[in-house]
């Protein structure tokens, strides 16, 4: 299965990205993970990526898909995968769709995390990340409404959205996510046999 969480700073992306790679067992691939780890490590991306999140605002599209890109084609994403954070502008999701399509790779579904902005505010305000800061916080959820929520258009015009309750407890959040894979597991083509 190759999954896309889709939803705003604090919905619950993450949190609901650990259960299911448990319970589907394919890499998860957090980009917002993958920066904070090229911050640590003082990589050339960590630097660049470092001003762009501090400020709140998204590292630029080019750094992303090469970033992205390389992680897909190691092989242990070839028979499934959880995108996390990615994709987060029409271009990114453009490109995605062409990298994927060219390896004969679709996408299975996209898991929308609907949370209304008080809550997020309240989840987002109360955890202390380095991004975790209030103005910072404002900018990433309009930044979101801005240049991530348009995604939810492109891929419903595909037939591939599916919107989540996340203002729910992590567990009940997860028990939609497990029925809506439910739904997309039967969609799967199922593997032949030889005789
Ligand atoms: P990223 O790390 O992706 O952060 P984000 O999208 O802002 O999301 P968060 O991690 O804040 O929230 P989440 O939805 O994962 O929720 P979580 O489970 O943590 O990106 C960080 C930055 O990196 C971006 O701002 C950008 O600069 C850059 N970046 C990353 N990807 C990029 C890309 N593709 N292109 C360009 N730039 C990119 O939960 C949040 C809190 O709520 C937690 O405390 C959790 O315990 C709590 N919580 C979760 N679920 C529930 C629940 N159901 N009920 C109550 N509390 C809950």
């Amino acid at each position: 299965m190759r999954i896309v969480f889709l939803g705003p700073p604090g919905s619950g992306k993450g949190t609901q990205s650990q259960k299911l790679q448990a319970y589907l067992k394919v890499p998860h691939i957090s980009t917002g993970d993958m920066l904070r780890r090229a911050i640590q490590q003082r990589s050339d991306l960590g630097r660049i990526g470092e001003e762009y999140m501090q400020r709140g605002h998204l590292v630029p599209d080019p750094l992303i898909l090469e970033l992205v890109e390389a992680r897909l084609a190691e092989p242990d994403c070839q028979q499934g995968v959880l995108l996390d954070g990615f994709p987060r502008t029409l271009r990114q999701a453009q490109s995605l769709d062409e990298f994927l399509a060219a390896r004969g790779m679709p996408l299975t579904g996209v898991l929308e995390l609907e949370v209304d902005r008080d809550e997020l505010l309240r989840r987002l305000m109360s955890r202390r990340r380095q991004d975790d800061k209030p103005e910072i916080i404002r900018r990433r959820l309009d930044g979101y409404l801005e240049q991530t929520a348009p995604l939810s258009d492109f891929y419903e015009q595909r037939g591939l959205l599916y919107p989540i309750d996340g203002s729910l407890s992590p567990d009940e959040v997860f028990a939609r996510i497990q029925a809506v894979l439910k739904q997309l597991e039967s969609h799967e083509p199922q593997a032949t046999s030889d005789c």
